[in-house]
């Protein structure tokens, strides 16, 4: 029995590193995906990174419906697109489950996990709104010793993007800082393409990536520098990267550039805002600045006042409604409260109900409320930092909309599940560490 035992260890001592070691290399055309983009009722994106030229195509089969299997488009990956793929399934139903195998070069890829995506359901006019959960989350930094500072790794522990799958949510949020440009990076497209693929093929992050659709904002460390503006002279090339590397629906909206796009999911519309193309520098000092830009910031407040939904979802790197002093990107710093006025009066006059900001940026998570006599409550859920450092002063920042006990100084993503029936829907709003463990819930109820 004994001697069983040692040999079953000892296989498993050499065996084991060999079949983690295969895993990422299932097949040497892969470079890293599949990733689910955006989902709707009638298409849903996959998104894939081939190592150089390849032929991909997906292959996808309604889970209700065994028999029936759809090929996606074909698209031939080159180099000038960073070797990545859309692949359209535009033959699905609204509400569906849907298996995907991916090819390349006509070979099926054998990939250790799950591979499947849903699209959106169909519910109005036919009854109560239906429950979904996202994920949401911010700052995530893959190490690159030979391009870091030297000293101490600022990111690591990747075991997030694992535990993150296991909650088979609906879709994820990305916040920004989704990666970080490094000195070496930013000038150039070469240096771009190789942060973005650096990070996007983490081997933790690829069954995260197959079976959770993502949608993604950007902060300043994937557009460019720390704390970076509109003044950034490469900007065209991050925003080109960002466009060849995430799935949203659209990059800009009608004739405002910037990674600025909306969706919908059940009864939630989403509206995620650049916070960096047209932002005035945080050391002018002058008034009317602005940090959306004057297309961007109408667009929102036309939305939020047009919109039908229950929930109006508003994403943005930085933190909205956050007073602390020390946060000098947050919306009520460097001269940037005007415009956060602005937003919040709007909110008031036309009496929008369930606002809710999700930001990142300040390296610790936090729930801030602002509730007036009268008035509509508007939300901001910061969640920040899945593998980048720890902001281990975020209890000492003075937020006078803090809910008390909800502050996180450790690697944190967040997971918000909308529930019950129309007109008394609530959210469970949770924040987990890396070890998953549920850091604290908050119940808020529909106004
Ligand atoms: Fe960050």
């Amino acid at each position: 029995m004994k001697k069983t035992l040692s040999l079953i260890s000892l296989l498993t001592c050499v065996l084991l590193p060999l079949i983690s070691v295969s895993q990422q290399v299932v097949n040497p055309l892969l470079q890293s995906g599949p990733m689910l983009g955006y989902s709707d009722m009638r298409e849903s994106l996959i998104w894939v990174q081939t190592t150089s030229e390849a032929e991909v195509y997906a292959v996808y089969t309604d889970l209700a419906d065994a028999g029936a299997s759809r090929q996606t488009n074909k698209v031939k990956t080159n180099k000038y697109e960073a070797f990545t793929a859309r692949l359209i399934a535009d033959t699905v139903e609204p509400g569906h489950r849907y298996s995907y195998e991916l090819f390349i070069n006509s070979k099926l890829v054998k990939l250790a996990y799950k591979t499947e995506f849903s699209t959106s359901p169909i519910w109005k006019w036919r009854g109560d709104p239906p429950d979904f959960t996202m994920l949401t989350g911010s700052c995530a930094y893959i190490n690159q010793a030979e391009y870091d500072r030297q000293g101490k790794p600022y990111g690591g522990d990747y075991r997030i993007f694992t535990q993150m799958a296991s909650q088979k949510a609906d879709f994820m949020v990305w916040l920004g800082d989704n990666l970080y440009l490094r000195e070496p990076d930013w000038n150039t497209w070469t240096g771009i393409v190789q942060r973005n693929t650096h990070t996007r093929s983490l081997p933790e992050l690829q069954p995260f990536l197959a079976s959770t659709h993502h949608y993604a904002i950007w902060d300043d460390h994937d557009y460019g520098p720390d704390n970076s503006n509109k003044s950034f002279a490469n900007k065209n090339q991050t925003f080109d990267a960002f466009k060849l590397f995430w799935g949203n629906p659209t990059y800009g909206v009608g004739d405002i550039k910037g990674a600025i796009t909306s969706f919908q999911w059940g009864d939630a519309d989403f509206f995620l805002l650049d916070n960096r193309w047209y932002r005035d520098a945080d050391e002018i000092n002058r008034d009317n600045k602005t940090m959306l830009g004057e297309k961007q910031l109408g667009w929102l407040l036309e939305s939020l006042v047009t919109s039908k939904a229950t929930y109006k979802i508003v994403a943005m790197g930085g933190q909205f409604l956050s007073d602390a002093s020390s946060n000098v990107e947050a919306y009520s710093a460097s001269g940037f409260d005007k415009e956060r006025e602005q937003i919040i009066s709007f909110i008031y006059q036309y009496n929008i109900k369930n606002v809710i900001f999700i930001t990142g940026d300040v390296h610790f998570s936090e729930i801030s409320v602002l509730k007036q006599e009268n008035k509509p409550a508007i939300y901001d859920f910061t969640f920040s930092t899945m593998t980048a450092g720890v902001n281990t002063k975020g209890d000492t920042w003075k937020n006078t909309f803090r809910v008390p006990g909800t502050v996180v100084m450790e690697h944190n993503y967040g997971m918000i599940r909308f529930s019950g029936p129309a007109k008394a829907r609530k959210l469970n709003v949770s924040c987990f560490n890396s070890d998953n463990k549920k850091m604290w819930e908050q119940v808020f109820g529909q106004e």
